[in-house]
């Protein structure tokens, strides 16, 4: 018997849209045959807007919650694609792909959680993992850059967030509108703010490079072990699967290996744009 083809998407059915953001939505996927395949937080899957195109996309939600969660930004022909799916409608799945967030070793220390504009949502993942097991962790903190108020995703579920005595949250913005009353300012800045033991905390970052970059170097001044920083890294990929190249750099494949690698790894690559 052939083995199936690993390029062949599953089809999935569109069951409901929430809209984040004027350019972000979040889907909610249920498969049109057999269970949605089992994933951890930080992974990703291949999403194909059929006659249009396929994009890796991060999951934002848990495996064993409802629907596959995808948290999409329309940025172009795909991502647009997307984000104008109604429920109903159906789109390809295929995956899960990449390595999760290092939820396990950070198991009886400290978790900090640090989120610039759409990285939110593999975040989001990792929080939604860490909270479902509250108990295996000290302190987890969550801290959140976005451009401006109207950017911020999930507004609803960070104001629940926030009231949870168990969960530091800080929220900041670029850009201020008159009405807001948060913080202003950039996401790595807020590292100060953060309650964590430098030396058994496992820090998580997603977002913008620069962010990422930023938020690394102030982790690392904080007296954070670069082993012990992840960040999470975007670029362009075809296969997913460690086979066409496209992603790869030397002897790293970012699908394969990544996308979450430890800092002291992955450092000589955030300086590279496209591979
Ligand atoms: C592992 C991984 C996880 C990802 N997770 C998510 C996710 O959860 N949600 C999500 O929306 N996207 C995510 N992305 C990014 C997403 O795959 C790209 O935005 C998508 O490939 C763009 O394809 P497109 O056809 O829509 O746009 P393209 O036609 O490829 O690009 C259109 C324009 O947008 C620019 N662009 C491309 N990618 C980005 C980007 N990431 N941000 C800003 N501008 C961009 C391009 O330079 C170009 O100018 C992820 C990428 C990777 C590698
Ligand atoms: S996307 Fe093909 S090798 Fe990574």
């Amino acid at each position: 018997m052939r083995a199936p083809d690993p390029f062949v998407p599953s089809l999935f059915r569109v069951d409901r849209v929430w809209r984040e953001a004027s350019d972000t939505a979040t889907l909610g996927l249920v498969a049109l045959q057999g269970e949605i395949p089992a994933f951890l937080s930080g992974q990703f899957f291949m999403l194909y807007a059929f006659g249009i195109g396929e994009i890796p996309v991060s999951v934002s939600g848990l495996w064993d919650r409802g629907p596959l969660l995808h948290t999409v930004r329309a940025v172009g022909a795909v991502s647009q694609a997307l984000c104008r799916l109604r429920p109903g409608e159906t789109v390809g799945v295929r995956g899960p792909y990449g390595s999760p967030w290092p939820l396990p070793e950070a198991e009886g220390g400290d978790l900090l959680l640090i989120a610039g504009g759409l990285g939110l949502a593999p975040i989001r993942s990792a929080l939604l993992q860490a909270l479902a097991e509250r108990g295996r962790y000290g302190q987890i903190a969550l801290l959140y850059g976005a451009r401006s108020p109207e950017d911020l995703l999930f507004g609803e579920e960070i104001e629940r967030w926030r009231s949870r005595p168990d969960l530091q949250v800080e929220v900041t913005v670029d850009h201020a509108s008159p009405a807001w009353r948060g913080s202003v300012g950039v996401v790595p800045a807020r590292i100060a703010d953060a309650r964590f033991s430098p030396e058994r905390v496992i820090a998580c970052v997603c977002g913008p490079e620069v962010m990422m970059r930023y938020s690394a170097s102030a982790l690392l001044r904080a007296g954070v072990p670069a082993a012990r920083i992840f960040l999470s890294l975007e670029r362009n990929m075809k296969c997913a699967f460690a086979v066409c190249g496209r992603c790869q750099f030397g002897p790293t494949f970012v699908c394969r290996d990544g996308p979450v690698f430890p800092y002291d790894r992955i450092a000589r690559l955030l300086s590279i744009r496209e591979l």
